[in-house]
């Protein structure tokens, strides 16, 4: 006897394609066969539907606190977003605190303000705002709170250079923990700040312009070089955004170094630098800023030839009176878009539908790559012993983005006025039916916290 049996659909696993049926019993996948004749307490039909894994979006910011402003979400808001996309996990990018904050106190922290809010299971990523002695001790203790992977930025408040990351990159390995890095180069950004500064050019539509994209290539140049000398320490480039950043990956890769990693974002593939310059500028200011239409081909095309691993949101949802901050000076523009409930979509439509890459491909960078790459080994795939989260598309359904995007509240999308020929039909979390008809049926604080375990993954 099974719990739920979903009939009649076309299904793919993430491995294979086939049409058949899905049993489930105690919130895992028990079969998965061209036919499945038991008996179930709930059979459900989904002819017309293909059913594929829950997402599984490793850059959310859903808790952030940038400056003064706080994201306009938070946990229980942004997780009802993805999961009206058809993500069902997300690992979130927590936040720095004050000065001289060790890793493990920002786990609490962010462990504590995330706790019973989360419709969906999710976990966390470590954050790095010092390379001191102490910061590098504390970074052993992240596995003991279920943490095994940890960010650093080489921008921003707690810029940490190739050179301070040197001893970080060598814990990580000797650890066997996951450095996610953002990769610009500061010393360049703050020269740039301040040659437009001089000159006066602060409206939203210098923001690109701001963070020119050397920053990338460099930054990621060096950092690649870091992790060479740390015997390959395996490293995680998040929301890759140009041509030149992949050029230098592909070198590195090149002369076989192991372990690099690579994410990008359904922004850097499917919107450009021209948003600048229209009505949506403010809601566009982000970093790494949005690139030239040549950079979104050059990532299609990485993307459709195994070169990235993940598409992620690196979801960062300010409200439009928190973003109009900036509509006289960009540098007062709290940085982020939203993005965690359009990205199945947005991948399903422009990516598949459009036949950029394969529905396989699709499935290997938003659901299988970033659920093995962080030890969610539970989840991102349709598989007996899998967690029972799935998504069911329709299409032959119409979805018309509007200024909250799929669902949300942030009121700031990058993507309104957008048509995606195809629609999210329901999702099952755990085999419980968590969304019908847009509208999230999971209770608040029904996700769980996933504690991950230190694996060896990252020995290619
Ligand atoms: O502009 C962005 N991406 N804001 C979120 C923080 C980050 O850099 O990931
Ligand atoms: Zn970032």
């Amino acid at each position: 006897m099974y719990d739920l049996l979903i009939k009649n659909a076309d299904i793919h696993t993430g491995e294979q394609a086939l049409h058949g049926d899905i049993a489930v019993r105690g919130g895992k996948i028990a079969a998965v066969a061209p036919r499945i004749d038991a008996a179930a307490l709930e059979t459900a039909d989904a002819g017309g539907l293909l059913i594929i894994p829950g997402g599984v979006d490793a850059h959310t910011h859903f808790g952030l606190l940038s400056g003064e402003n706080r994201t306009a979400d938070g946990y229980a808001a942004g997780s009802a977003a993805a999961l009206a996309g058809g993500t069902t996990c997300f690992i979130e990018h927590i936040s720095f605190g004050p000065p001289g904050s060790l890793p493990s106190a920002l786990v609490t922290a962010a462990a504590r303000q995330a706790a019973g809010e989360s419709l969906i299971d999710y976990s966390l990523h470590g954050v790095v705002q010092s390379a001191d002695v102490d910061s590098l001790l504390d970074v052993a203790s992240l596995p003991r709170q279920g943490v095994t992977s940890l960010k650093a930025y080489m921008t921003y408040d707690y810029a940490l250079n190739a050179s301070a990351l040197a001893p970080v990159l060598k814990t990580c390995r000797e650890l066997g923990l996951l450095l996610c890095v953002h990769a610009e180069d500061d010393h360049i950004l703050g020269l740039e700040r301040q040659r437009l500064l001089a000159a006066g050019n602060l409206q939203p539509a210098w923001h690109g312009k701001s963070r020119p994209r050397i920053c990338e290539a460099l930054a990621i140049s060096n950092l690649l070089r870091a992790a060479r000398q740390a015997d390959d320490a395996p490293i995680y480039i998040v929301h890759v955004s140009t041509a030149d950043g992949l050029a230098v990956i592909r070198d590195a890769r090149q002369r076989e170094q192991q372990n690099i990693y690579v994410e990008t974002c359904p922004q850097y593939l499917l919107r450009d630098e021209s948003m600048y310059q229209g009505e949506l500028a403010l809601n566009a200011v982000m970093s790494p800023p949005l690139r030239s239409a040549a950079d979104c081909e050059a990532l299609w095309k990485a993307l459709a030839a195994g070169e990235i691993d993940v598409v992620a949101t690196d979801h960062c949802a300010f409200s439009p009176a928190q973003k109009r901050q900036g509509q006289h000076n960009f540098l007062l523009c709290p940085n982020g878009a939203p993005g965690a409930g359009e990205r199945m979509l947005l991948m399903f439509a422009a990516g598949v539908r459009a036949r950029r890459i394969s529905l396989q491909r699709m499935l290997e960078v938003c659901c299988l790559n970033p659920a093995r790459l962080f030890g969610l080994t539970q989840k991102g795939r349709i598989a007996p012993g899998a967690d029972a989260d799935l998504l069911l598309l329709d299409p032959e359904q119409e979805t018309l983005l509007g200024a909250n995007g799929v669902y949300g509240k942030a009121g700031s999308s990058i993507y309104q006025g957008l048509r995606l020929p195809a629609g999210v039909h329901s999702v099952y979390t755990r085999g419980q039916l968590a969304l019908r008809q847009g509208m999230p049926l999971a209770a608040r604080g029904s996700g769980r916290f996933l504690r991950r375990a230190v694996s060896a993954a990252y020995d290619e």
